[in-house]
Order: structure tokens, then sequence, then C-alpha cells
């Protein structure tokens, strides 16, 4: 997908988004609670920098960015709409940036070092070789003892994409009943579209590749993975 391609989609269907997570389709209720006890501890451990990729609105991780203020936080979307809406719900917050522009393009160019860097369902639209481009310049990037948290799906091992698919949109027809059918028709086109998750074992193995050796599930509901990653000087 291009840069142009995922704005235009993503200024059409926000709003089903926002609808399909209010549903708590995607476990944001569950996986950013435990962000924000994953924040907490970071907080409690000194003043932090947090860098979001693809943090679309923002809306869900707000509230633990409420309880475990950051130094600053840096949002990096291609969709301005959801920026625009980003900006108001992160208007309590002491220090934000708010860029519009490529997430991979955003981190490979920081000349900053982050405590954490977030991304939340962004990266299975990257393919394998962007993915792995992530890594390498999420781990340049980050502090010593800074954390790599990723939600996203994650495909089985050994599975392929087709069958993940398969999986996903039977898991989408049969569970998101709140969502009107011909929006749900869309959603379950942009995922087949779109979606390019990776097996836990890619994955660990690019953030190995880059130096960061430590990782850890936090949580799984389902396809969706919460994945902390870090280097040797992991503190958690
Ligand atoms: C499914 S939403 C997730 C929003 C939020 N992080 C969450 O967890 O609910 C994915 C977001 O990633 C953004 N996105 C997708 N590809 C991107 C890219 N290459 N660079 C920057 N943002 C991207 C989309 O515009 C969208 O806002």
């Amino acid at each position: 997908m291009t840069s142009s391609e995922s704005a235009d989609l993503f200024a059409r269907s926000w709003s089903l988004y926002d609808h399909i997570t209010e549903h708590n389709y995607m476990f944001h209720q569950e996986i950013y609670a435990e962000l924000s006890e994953l924040l907490k501890q970071r907080h409690d451990a000194g003043q932090y920098h947090m860098l979001d990729l693809g943090c679309g609105n923002a809306r869900y991780l707000v509230p633990a960015l409420m309880e475990s203020l950051p130094g600053h936080y840096q949002g990096v979307d291609l969709s301005q709409t959801a920026l625009d809406e980003a900006a108001d719900y992160l208007v309590k917050l002491p220090s934000v940036t708010l860029t519009h522009g490529d997430l991979l393009r955003a981190v490979e160019s920081t000349s900053d070092k982050w405590d954490v860097i977030f991304t939340g369902y962004a990266l299975h639209h990257l393919p394998a070789e962007d993915k792995a481009k992530f890594f390498q310049a999420a781990a340049r990037c980050l502090s010593a003892g800074g954390w790599l948290v990723m939600v996203d799906v994650v495909r089985q091992e050994r599975q392929s994409r087709e069958h993940y698919l398969e999986g996903y949109l039977k898991f989408m027809r049969e569970t998101w009943s709140k969502v009107p059918p011909d929006q749900l028709d869309e959603a379950c086109a942009h995922v087949e579209s779109y979606d390019f998750p990776e097996s836990r074992s890619t994955l660990n193995e690019m953030a190995q590749t880059s130096g960061l050796n430590r990782s850890r599930l936090i949580s799984q509901y389902a396809q969706h993975h919460t994945l902390l990653f870090a280097g040797d000087q992991l503190k958690y």
C-alpha cells in the first residue's frame, strides 16, 4: 500500500475503525489496560519519552498516558484525519508532537532517543523487508534499557498468509456482529488486501538481528498479541 492509499483509506474508514474498537472486537480494553500497567512501571522508574508509530487518534492510549505522564509524546500517522482527532484526545498532555508521515521514515530519521517506542496495529501493513528495517531503526533510537512495545496481529508458526486470512476473516464474520453488513464487507476487504502479519519467530528473528535480544509476550487474545522487545539492559 502506498502512503497516499493508506491515508485515503483511513480518511474514509476511520469511523468504521472507531466502531470496531468501541465493541472491543480487537481487544483494545484488555490490551490498553495492560499498556497502562507497563507505562506505570516506566514512569515509576523516571521520566520517559515515548514515540507512537501509527498512533491513529490515540484514543485508547490517552487514559494510560494520563496516569503516567510522559516527558514528551510524539505520535506519527499517515492519516491527517486521525491526527486531528488525536490532537483533541491528547490536549491535556504536557508535551506533544504530532507528525503527519510514514512511520518507517519517522523512526529511521529521528535523531532523538526514546524510552518507549510503541506501535499499535500498524506494523502488519508493512512488507517483511520494511518490518526488518523498522526493527533496525527502532533498536538504533531506543535509549539504554528502552522498550519497543508492539501490539499487532500475528500469524501462527508455519501458517501461510492465506490460511491466516481465512481464519481472521471467519473470526470477523462470526464475532463482529454489531458492524453493519456493508461496513463488515469493507473491513474484510481491507484485511484481505493490506494485512501481512508475521509469525512470532519471524518478529523475534528481526528483533534479534537488530540487537533487541530480549522479547516478552505480554498477552495474547486470539491473533492479537502484545510483545515487548528490548536490548540486553532490559529492566522489566
Ligand atoms: C488500525 S489503526 C491503529 C491505531 C492505534 N494505534 C490503535 O492501536 O488502535 C492503524 C493506524 O496506522 C496508520 N498507518 C498505517 N500504515 C502506516 C504507515 N506506513 N505510516 C504511518 N502510519 C501508518 C493508519 O493510518 C492508522 O491510523
